[in-house]
């Protein structure tokens, strides 16, 4: 029987390791927790089982934030050894998709913060308070934030999903073990 190698704690130009892979899956499940919340709030309103995801929301999103700020570090620390995203125009689209994507997924928690930093409400997620209110608010602070979290907050979800569906092409008609750098070791030759 042959051994296989332990997943790598760094990543490698042929998979992602640990790391990455731990940040990767615990913000995708955290980021499906806000727009399941967001999403059955738009569709029942006030209703019992929204109110438990949208209750959680901001706490979520503020233990999103350090998550995805650590997942950018670690790429940046990375840089250099990590899958390629192949060549032509789908690698180029590749890597520009993921730019997006990281910029996007920034902007969002940071735009809620900025409204959050400038509003009279004050911000205490977890009962300790993390920006006192203002008197009187900061309006653009909050105009801004307001209208930039929404609109990118639904733009995030849009590339997500592409994201998604370009990994399902890649599994189902390229067949070139993509998923596995994320997800699996032996299709991606470890
Ligand atoms: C990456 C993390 C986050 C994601 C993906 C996200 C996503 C969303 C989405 C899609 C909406 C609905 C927007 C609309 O229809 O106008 C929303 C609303 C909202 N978000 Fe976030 N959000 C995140 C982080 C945060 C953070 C950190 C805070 C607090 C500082 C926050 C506070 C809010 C509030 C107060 C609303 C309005 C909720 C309501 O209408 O009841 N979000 N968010």
């Amino acid at each position: 029987m042959t051994s296989t190698p332990n997943l790598p704690l760094r990543d490698t130009d042929r998979v992602y390791g640990k790391v990455t892979r731990l940040l990767h899956w615990s913000i995708a499940a955290l980021l499906a927790w806000q727009f399941v919340g967001m999403g059955l709030k738009l569709a029942l309103g006030r209703h019992p089982v929204a109110a438990v995801f949208v209750g959680s929301h901001q706490k979520v999103g503020t233990v999103l934030f350090p998550l995805i700020a650590l997942r950018l570090a670690w790429a940046f620390a990375n840089r250099g050894h990590r899958p390629d995203h192949g060549a032509g125009a789908l690698g180029l689209a590749a890597r520009f998709g993921h730019l997006l994507l990281y910029a996007v997924m920034v902007i969002v928690p940071v735009a809620a913060l900025l409204r959050a930093y400038g509003s009279e409400r004050g911000f205490a997620p977890f009962g300790f308070q993390v920006f006192a209110p203002q008197l009187p608010e900061i309006g653009w602070m909050v105009r801004a934030g307001d209208a930039l979290h929404g609109e990118m907050g639904w733009l995030l979800l849009a590339l997500i999903a592409g994201h998604i569906v370009m990994v399902g092409l890649h599994e189902g008609m390229w067949r070139d073990g993509t998923l596995a750098r994320m997800a699996g070791r032996r299709r991606a030759g470890l």
